[in-house]
């Protein structure tokens, strides 16, 4: 794993969206896997402005995001397609049909879960997957004890997880208690892997990701057996690292290793 420690949310924002701009200019043409969340949205905004400086096209690029949440409608406000029209697909160049998430609102959960998981091999696989980290260590909506094998399915949500996602609905509107997300496996598949995690309310988690045993418990330690996994942190998330002065001595600022 690379270890690219920031000075802030905004230096860790701006490094990732130098490597989603190198990425797509490397293959125009290529899949990129996509994630939702506050972590998410001022990369979103970074991208926009990009774009919108015409140094950033998506017009050949196809995408597929993590997840959603099962019995939303894609119009619903909440819906992570909503979300995705808000922050980044209202504002660049997909072309139509070109962008996918799961249907919540599909009759049958677990046969459009399949369906997901087999679009995402038709296209020929993810080469770059985004990923947040929530404060159980989830990653997409895979709550701890998530299988390291799983693939796209529909999961429970955790209560911490419904609490923290409440401050996105309205007062009186409850978050969901399913979601259809791609699996552990299925994320391991992506070529290359992205996680991005600020804030100190992210350090434990991102401690155990990092430093702590692969385990189920953790989901996002799955990425220790990835081979091209950069997580970019700020100060505040990498504060429970134990070995972080060496992290940020390799990539000091989150420069490339000079060897
Ligand atoms: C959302 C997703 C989640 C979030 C995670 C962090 O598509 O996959 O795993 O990335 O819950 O959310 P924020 O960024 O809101 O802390």
């Amino acid at each position: 794993m690379k270890i690219l420690i920031l000075q802030d949310r905004a230096a860790g924002t701006r490094r990732a969206a130098e490597m989603i701009c190198d990425s797509v200019m490397r293959r125009p043409d290529g899949v990129l896997g996509l994630a939702t969340g506050g972590t998410m949205e001022p990369l979103y905004a970074e991208l926009v402005s990009r774009h919108r400086e015409g140094r950033l096209s998506f017009a050949r690029a196809k995408s597929f995001n993590l997840d959603e949440y099962v019995g939303l409608a894609p119009s619903h406000p909440q819906s992570y397609h909503s979300y995705m029209d808000q922050h980044l697909f209202g504002h660049v160049d997909f072309a139509p049909g070109a962008t996918a998430l799961p249907d919540g609102s599909a009759p049958d959960p677990h046969a459009e879960a399949d369906a997901y998981e087999a679009r995402i091999v038709a296209a020929g696989g993810i080469d770059l997957q985004l990923l947040g980290i929530g404060r159980n260590g989830h990653i997409g909506f895979n709550e701890p004890t998530s299988s390291l094998c799983s693939r796209t399915r529909v999961k429970t949500l955790t209560e911490s997880t419904r609490a923290a996602n409440a401050r996105f609905f309205g007062p009186g509107e409850e978050p969901p208690t399913y979601a259809i997300t791609m699996g552990l496996a299925s994320i391991l598949d992506a070529r290359e892997v992205l996680l991005l995690a600020f804030g100190k309310e992210k350090a434990p988690a991102v401690r155990a990701a990092i430093e702590g045993p692969v385990s189920a418990f953790t989901p996002a330690s799955v990425l220790q057996m990835h081979r091209h996994a950069t997580l970019i942190l700020d100060q505040a998330a990498a504060s429970d690292l134990e070995l972080r002065e060496y992290y940020f001595t390799v990539h000091p600022d989150g420069a490339p290793a000079v060897v």
